[in-house]
């Protein structure tokens, strides 16, 4: 089997067409998520991180082979100076479908208009609890109040989704997933329940014993709500549901251990130094940053590392709760 592509179109060797990038654009972030990274993280230095230019750059160069969707991811990406810039251009360029964000929302309120203004279409939020004591708990630092003002200043914004990303840990915050639905539907925006993933060693909980599958979670919320599995999609890893009766909100999960969906992946990702990988659970990468800093001025070289990366895009990952086999890279290294 090769890779191949076809009237611009970057397709692995396994017939996946890659029409989705996330862009890490800073590993850095405001918060400090139990599940996400130690509460000593050390950061990439600045001076390893690609410039915002040269984001811009891969960002096009990925347009051009056929990817129609972008989503900026972190850390938190909203903490990098100037990011509207990389907003503001990526949004202008012909070919893209969908710009999109995952952000804390703590910084909402100042960019919500802004990130519309730009052309931003969707944008997920992270938020795993609606009480106070235990979002401090969970984040390590964090103020409720800063998230939910952002989600509200975001949703006066008229974009065309809002959708809630709640990791559920068993006996940390499995308690409040009717909750959570609840805000959503108070505030018709959507909400995906999310099955973490072993990456980076974590000191803080057993991820097996805070193991709480998604199957789980619909059986619960069936007790309360009639859910009819959707055929709608985002391109991303969510299966949604519909909920009777409340047509404005969406119930999704992603289930990477539970219903894995390597099959139909879509994506690759890109960190803030510029390693293009090709799967969230391998470490099958690419240097783009040596390849444009080695070429500068010419786009062609960078067009051709992606099409020639499709080669070593792996099958799917090997995510095992129960080995002890973890990812060295914690989640704010590749913005998931
Ligand atoms: P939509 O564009 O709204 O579909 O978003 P998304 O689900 O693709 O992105 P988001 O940043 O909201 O990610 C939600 C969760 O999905 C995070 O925990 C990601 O790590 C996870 N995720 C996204 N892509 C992949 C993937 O390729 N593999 C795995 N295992 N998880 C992924
Ligand atoms: N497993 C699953 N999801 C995670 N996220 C961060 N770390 C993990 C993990 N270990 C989620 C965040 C955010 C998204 C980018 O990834 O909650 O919504
Ligand atoms: Fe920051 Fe998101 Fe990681 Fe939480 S999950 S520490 S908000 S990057």
């Amino acid at each position: 089997m090769s890779a191949t592509t076809t009237q611009n179109q970057l397709i692995d060797r396994f017939g996946r067409t890659v029409s989705y990038v996330r862009l890490s654009v800073t590993d850095r972030c405001d918060l400090r998520c139990v599940y996400c990274m130690p509460e000593k993280m050390k950061f990439v230095p600045r001076t390893q991180l690609l410039t915002l230019e040269e984001m811009e750059s891969v960002g096009r160069a990925f347009i051009k082979l056929g990817v129609d969707k972008i989503r900026i991811t972190g850390g938190e990406p909203l903490v990098r100076q100037n990011i509207m810039q990389l907003f503001r251009n990526l949004g202008a360029t012909d070919g893209l479908r969908d710009l999109t964000l995952t952000t804390n929302a703590t910084q909402l309120v100042k960019y919500a208009r802004p990130l519309k203004d730009a052309g931003v279409t969707r944008i997920n939020v992270s938020l795993d609890t609606l009480r106070p004591d235990r979002f401090r708990d969970m984040t390590r630092v964090g103020d409720l109040k800063k998230t939910l003002d952002g989600i509200d200043a975001a949703i006066a914004c008229d974009f065309e989704q809002i959708k809630i990303n709640t990791v559920v840990l068993r006996n940390h915050n499995h308690d409040e997933i009717l909750d959570l639905v609840n805000f959503c539907i108070e505030r018709g925006i959507d909400v995906s329940f999310i099955e973490e993933m072993p990456l980076g060693q974590n000191d803080h909980h057993d991820r097996a014993v805070a193991y709480y599958s998604s199957d789980q979670i619909l059986e619960d919320l069936q007790q309360h709500f009639e859910l009819m599995p959707s055929t709608m999609t985002t391109a991303g890893p969510t299966r949604y549901y519909r909920l009777g009766g409340h047509d404005n909100t969406r119930v999704g999960f992603i289930s990477p251990h539970s219903h894995n969906f390597c099959d139909s992946c879509n994506r690759v990702r890109v960190t803030a130094e510029g390693r293009l990988l090709l799967c969230l659970g391998q470490e099958h990468s690419m240097d783009l940053r040596h390849v444009m800093r080695s070429h500068p001025g010419e786009p062609e070289a960078l067009e051709q590392a992606l099409i020639d990366s499709m080669q070593i895009k792996p099958k799917g990952h090997d995510f095992n709760l129960n080995s002890q086999e973890i990812l060295l890279r914690h989640m704010n290294m590749t913005g998931g």
